[in-house]
């Protein structure tokens, strides 16, 4: 019997069956559930065309249906549900530009990536296994099915995700894969960015990361990155230890710290990441030179969130600028006079009282930071008329 998240897809594959077409569960999910490891969406391959697929079901989402894809949702979860195809090539985020709808699977597979990933299921468990799959899921090898020079032509993204693969799998690319990822790596350039800060966010977070890394300085892919192109020594300035990096975020703090150089807005930028990635990494890369200068004090505790708190223990012990534990930032934080902004005994308007004769301006915000500062580290207690008689005093200084 399979596994519950493959059962759950049974009545997909069925339908499409009843009607006198092949369907197979195929690609990651094959992998991963030979490799005993969390499976994560269910894709199927079907010799049924899109239209088809859309008239069984329901509730579909026609996204990719030009290209054979018809995501089906069913129960609660979406299923990727793909008629076999031969695949032209790929210019958008995973989906090829032009595709032949072809009604055999063994051609379906024949053009996908790594043997590792031409790997097949039907509804009872057999495996269709064309490129000996298995045999490199045991060996823990990623190779290129076929010739590996077509495959990466048809994808250079591909050359990067071999090494997203090993990173995650701790797999070795063969001999004859990386030599073929060096011959058509320029090919990387003309990739949408989207694309690769999507497989590098994976490749950075891969359990095996140092090794996914050895790999980019072996076949030197990063000479055709942006921002790493302009840097060769940048990939070679990452400690060959660091630690799985959850986000992207975490990532340009860390290429940021090791090359301060590049500031933090430019990697965002050049790498098209969100705004929430940009704050998470100017926070990382702020609390990270701080802790560098001043230590673990109130100021650091009550500014970094705990959101924060993984990633910025992760980098200060990938820089080796010393341990801070959860425990210890959680220490420092429950002695702190306020845990947030909003618990000031002054805002704005008690500032605008106090000194009538200022004009509203940017003085405001910059005293308003002041007293939170002086406030957190303990130098002012959080009491209105304190406050006011400590700014009567320093609000020269603030400005
Ligand atoms: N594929 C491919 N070439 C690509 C992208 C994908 O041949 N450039 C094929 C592979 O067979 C892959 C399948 O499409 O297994 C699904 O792709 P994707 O979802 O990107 O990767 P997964 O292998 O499913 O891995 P993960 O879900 O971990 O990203």
């Amino acid at each position: 019997m399979l596994p519950k998240t493959f059962t759950d897809a049974l009545p997909i594959i069925n339908k499409i069956e009843n009607e006198g077409h092949q369907a197979y569960y195929v690609g990651g999910c094959v992998r991963d559930f030979l490799l005993k490891r969390d499976v994560g969406d269910i894709d199927i391959a079907t010799s049924a065309r899109p239209e088809l697929v859309q008239k069984l079901f329901p509730k579909v989402i026609l996204v990719g249906i030009e290209h054979g894809t018809v995501v089906v949702h069913y129960e609660g979860i979406s299923y990727e549900v793909t008629t076999f195809r031969l695949d032209g090539s790929y210019s958008d985020q995973r989906r090829p530009d032009q595709v032949e709808f072809i009604d055999r699977i063994d051609e379906d597979l024949e053009r996908r990536d790594f043997t590792i990933n031409a790997l097949a299921m039907d509804k009872n468990g057999a495996i269709i296994d064309l490129f000996n799959g298995r045999k490199d899921l045991e060996n823990k090898v990623i190779r290129t099915v076929g010739n590996g020079l077509e495959r990466f032509a048809e994808d250079p993204l591909r050359i990067i995700r071999a090494v997203r693969f090993s990173s995650q799998l701790g797999f070795t690319i063969t001999g004859e894969t990386v030599a073929q990822m060096k011959e058509t790596k320029q090919d990387i350039e003309g990739l949408a960015i989207e694309r690769i800060t999507n497989e590098m966010t994976k490749l950075f977070a891969g359990e095996f990361v140092n090794r996914a890394l050895a790999y980019i300085r072996e076949t030197n892919i990063d000479a055709h990155l942006p921002i790493f192109k302009e840097n060769p020594n940048l990939v070679h300035l990452l400690p060959n230890d660091i630690p799985s990096l959850s986000s992207f975020g975490q990532v340009i703090a860390l290429l940021h710290l090791i090359h301060p150089e590049v500031r933090v807005e430019r990697w965002i930028k050049e790498w098209k990441c969100s705004n929430q990635m940009k704050k998470e990494a100017l926070m990382l890369a702020w609390a990270c030179e701080y802790y560098d200068k001043h230590g673990l004090n109130a100021w650091l505790a009550y500014s970094l969130s705990e959101y924060h708190e993984a990633g910025f223990i992760k980098l200060v012990a990938t820089l080796k600028k010393g341990t801070v534990t959860v425990d210890e930032i959680n220490s420092v934080r429950k002695k702190l006079p306020i845990q947030s902004k909003k618990e000031l005994m002054v805002n704005g308007h008690d500032l605008i009282e106090w000194f009538p004769d200022r004009k509203q301006g940017p003085w405001l915000k910059k005293a308003l930071h002041s007293v939170e500062i002086n406030v957190v580290n303990g130098t002012v207690e959080n009491k209105t008329e304190k406050i006011k008689d400590w700014l009567k005093w320093n609000l020269q200084e603030i400005e």
